[in-house]
């Protein structure tokens, strides 16, 4: 069972991808056979300042392997270095109607946001249907908002299998209802797009004036206080295991503490759980070499599996003469 999962490389990590995605991906590595790569191509979407963009990607490695990714259980990669994958996005591109990339969400989504409509945010999803396609996956983990695309995959696939015989894997994606969204500091979903962001291995003194940002209820010191709607209380309950979280919400219930009291105790939550990939990271920044190393190493061993299917492509579409 092949699980992939992308991750575009356009923003600092934030602890609502941490929860929602990376911290599913890296347990269940040695499980399956985790395919998990930095979506760069995808990023160009959105960011077209070069330097910022090697910047992020460099700093998306760094962040994953320090979190525990492992190259040698799992294959990872950055996009950009199987570049087989545009190949497959223009033979794939033969087999897609405008009216299903016209129906997509995201798009729509982003242009509403002012976003400017570039094709490649429009063919986004062919780019998409590839990196899935092209390493015969079978499941997709994602977040709601991504279902969508892995329908378009689906689509795509089956038109060029009834043309060309069964090349693809018909992939499926897996939505885990366990996993909650993350609350950001305004109390919408967390998102780099909404600027409402705790990052993963941000600044300490910056992380403190982000938290005490965080948007509660004003109400006195002495009261008792409601957490369940506490988005302090909902952050913190990540880092909590079950007896933890009832003494959090005994102290929301007695009174006597105010948010800001809470907010402090948040920090440190935050600060602690991340502080052994802290170090990791550090030692990761200063040795990007062997980072380099790591990244080439999981590109050639994604390769090996993307050679024979685009090989195969390329006979059936005639590519090869
Ligand atoms: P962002 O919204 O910050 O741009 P992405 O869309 O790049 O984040 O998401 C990357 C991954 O992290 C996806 O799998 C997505 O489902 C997950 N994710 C992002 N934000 C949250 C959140 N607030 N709660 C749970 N999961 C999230
Ligand atoms: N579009 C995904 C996102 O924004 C990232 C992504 C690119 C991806 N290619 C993928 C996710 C392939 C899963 C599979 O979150």
């Amino acid at each position: 069972m092949r699980v992939l999962t992308g991750i575009q490389s356009s923003g600092d990590l934030h602890i609502g991808n941490y929860f929602g995605s990376i911290k599913q991906m890296i347990d269940s590595q040695g499980k399956g056979e985790v395919f998990a790569f930095i979506a760069n191509y995808h990023a160009m979407t959105s960011i077209h300042d070069g330097e910022r963009l090697a910047s992020l990607t460099m700093q998306a490695a760094i962040d994953f392997l320090a979190l525990g990714m492992d190259p040698q259980k799992s294959t990872f990669w950055v996009q950009s270095d199987v570049k087989e994958v545009l190949e497959l996005y223009w033979a794939l591109s033969a087999f897609t109607p405008m009216g299903l990339l016209e129906r997509g969400h995201s798009y729509k989504d982003k242009t509403a946001r002012g976003i400017a409509s570039t094709h490649n945010l429009f063919s986004y999803p062919v780019l998409m249907a590839a990196d899935i396609l092209l390493f015969n996956s079978d499941i997709i983990p994602v977040g709601k908002d991504q279902i969508q695309h892995v329908e378009m995959a689906r689509d795509i696939a089956t038109k060029f299998n009834n043309m060309h015989g069964d090349i693809f894997v018909i992939p499926e994606h897996r939505v885990d209802d366990n996993v909650a969204t993350v609350p950001g500091i305004d109390g919408q979903k967390m998102s780099k797009s909404y600027g409402n962001t705790i990052n993963i291995f941000g600044e300490e003194k910056k992380q403190l004036k982000t938290i005490k940002k965080i948007v509660t209820e004003a109400i006195p010191l002495e009261d008792p206080k409601e957490y369940e709607e506490c988005n302090v209380y909902n952050i913190a309950k990540l880092f909590l295991n079950e007896s933890e979280q009832k003494e959090l919400q005994e102290r929301y219930k007695r009174g006597g503490e105010g948010h800001g009291h809470f907010k402090l105790y948040l920090h440190d939550l935050i600060w602690e759980y991340f502080g052994p990939y802290r170090e990791k990271r550090e030692y990761f920044e200063n040795n990007q070499d062997e980072v380099r190393d790591i990244l080439a190493f999981g590109a050639s061993k994604a390769r090996n599996v993307a050679m024979p299917i685009i090989e195969k492509v390329r006979q059936a579409t005639g590519i090869k003469y």
